[in-house]
């Protein structure tokens, strides 16, 4: 009976003991899933191991960050780690983060590494099946189908619409000169009236059903952070009982309502096009994506859960990354005269009358196209981006067991010293045709790389440069904001926690 009783607790401290030994190295909590090295050399030979904040790994490090901590935090871990890509250990897998251009190299390049990792997967309940989050084959067939709709003939056909939402905006901006411009408070709009026009093909009338989309989209970001700082979040169980599930589910019901009604209004718009009926809308038929889309669902490859998806993925990524990068372009070109008085003077060699200005002519604006770069490498609009192993893979010397979750901080590549030496300044000239040489091919991407890559690219350059041109041949941009008011956020996409402000003065 003494020894029952005495034996219960001392088995409970053995245990504890040995837990707590076994801790330290993490064993318990990656016993089957410890990085190893390919040639057998010490593992801290090809990564820094990163020790945990507790005795838990890593699993507790990011406990309750909010999304400016955990962009500090990041940058901490960068730093701790030397320059090194480093390792994590989470509760059931290692995370693999990637700072350098050399290593992320392999991944972009990987044919294999393609899926993303579980941080989308908190995304998946907003974006479900769309190009974004899909792997293997789904993605692979869509990707096939919706590339054409980004050809540069498409884009062509683009440039009108955002010459005339441009002229929209510029009106705006006139009768806001020699006050504060809250940049956060108009440009967005124009970005997503943008891709709604030309990806879809619908004109966007009701600027505050827009403000709404906006602003849920926002707390959608906010919720996901929550649930990236809490392990336990990731379970949806315990995010239902004790996160702001309430809140995320409102949420998605604005966003997906109104990308719903965007796709009624193309479904009516499309049946009559297929009747042959030809009407305002039909005079100016544009080969928009969601065309694509519909088109292939009359021909049974998609159904309308994965348009919806589609949809909400292009609505997404195509004008939160964009405005962000307009944001920070028309901030650094404020608090740079001489890069300002550059760029204009490029931009005078424009012909007067707009509607005229050709997409080769837009191309041909060299040193914006570098201001434009050197903004996104200091301020990139997605600031990382994740694969998972879904086997166990060899990468970069190191073999990564199944499930290991690979975070590429693009951020963190796009400051390294050794390819872009003193990163903290504002150097548009580092990407004129003869500095980028010799840089690395992997040192600049802002628009990922490899298969994965950015799908608008190009689409985002050509709307940022007719805005961009605009607002410099109508406007001097005098500074308000400056870099060190601000406060970064790391979500999805990089925000500041305050809005962005300029000053406009008539030419
Ligand atoms: C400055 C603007 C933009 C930036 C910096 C940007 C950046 C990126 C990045 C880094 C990725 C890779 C994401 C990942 O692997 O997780 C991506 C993917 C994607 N982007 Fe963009 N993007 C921009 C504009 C756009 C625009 C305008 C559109 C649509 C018209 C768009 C549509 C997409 C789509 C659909 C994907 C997923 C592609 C796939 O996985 O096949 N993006 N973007």
């Amino acid at each position: 009976m003494l020894i029952a009783l005495l034996g219960t607790p001392l088995l409970l401290l053995g245990v504890w003991l040995l837990l707590k030994r076994l801790n330290r190295t993490y064993f318990i909590l990656s016993l089957t899933r410890r990085v190893r090295t390919e040639d057998g050399s010490p593992l801290e030979s090809k990564v820094a191991v990163m020790p945990g904040t507790t005795r838990f790994g890593n699993n507790l490090d990011v406990l309750n960050c909010t999304p400016s901590s955990l962009f500090n935090f990041l940058r901490d871990s960068a730093a701790k780690a030397q320059g090194r890509n480093f390792l994590w250990y989470f509760l059931f897998a290692p995370m693999y983060n990637v700072i350098r251009a050399e290593e992320a190299e392999e991944i972009f390049q990987s044919t294999k590494l393609i899926t993303k990792n579980v941080i989308y997967e908190l995304l998946r309940p907003f974006l479900g099946e769309g190009l974004l989050i899909s792997t293997d084959q789904k993605w692979h067939s869509r990707r096939k189908a919706l590339t054409p709709a980004f050809h540069f003939n498409v884009l062509q056909s683009f440039l009108a619409i955002f010459k005339e939402e441009c002229n929209k905006l510029i009106k705006v901006l006139d009768k806001k000169v020699d006050g504060e411009l809250d940049l956060n408070q108009v440009i967005p709009q124009f970005t997503l009236n943008n891709i709604c026009e030309t990806a879809l093909g619908v004109k966007l009338d009701d600027m505050s059903e827009g403000n709404q989309y906006r602003r849920a989209i926002h707390a959608i970001e906010e919720v996901l952070i929550q649930r990236v700082c809490n392990p336990l979040m990731f379970y949806n169980w315990y995010f239902f009982l004790i996160g702001d599930y309430r809140k995320q589910v409102q949420n998605l019901r604005i966003v997906h309502d109104f990308s719903s009604r965007i796709i009624e209004r193309k479904r009516q718009q499309f049946k009559r096009k297929q009747l042959g009926v030809v009407d305002d809308f039909g005079k100016k038929q544009r080969y928009a994506m969601l065309d694509t889309l519909l088109a292939a669902e009359a021909d049974g490859q998609i159904d309308h859960q994965g348009i919806c998806d589609e949809v909400n993925t292009f609505m997404f990524e195509g004008y939160d990354t964009t405005s962000t990068c307009l944001i920070f372009t028309l901030l650094m070109l404020s608090l740079h005269k001489d890069v300002q008085e550059r760029c204009l003077e490029e931009v005078s060699a424009l012909p007067e009358d707009t509607d005229s200005i050709s997409v080769f002519q837009f191309n041909e604006l060299v040193f914006l196209e570098c201001v434009i770069k050197e903004s996104l490498r200091m301020f990139p609009s997605v600031p990382f981006i994740g694969r998972t192993c879904v086997e166990e893979c060899v990468v970069n010397g190191l073999i990564l067991p199944k499930d290991t979750q690979i975070s590429i901080h693009i951020y963190d590549i796009m400051r390294d010293p050794r390819h872009f030496p003193n990163p903290n300044a504002f150097q548009p000239e580092r990407f004129l045709p003869e500095n980028t040489v010799d840089r690395h091919p992997f040192a600049f991407v802002p628009f990922s790389a490899g298969q994965r890559n950015c799908i608008g690219q190009k689409f985002a350059i050509l709307e940022i440069k007719v805005l961009l041109a605009a607002v410099l041949r109508n406007f001097r941009i005098l500074p308000v904001t400056r870099l060190e008011d601000l406060t970064f956020e790391n979500g999805i996409v990089m925000r500041t926690q305050q809005n962005v402000k300029v000053k406009l003065v008539r030419r």
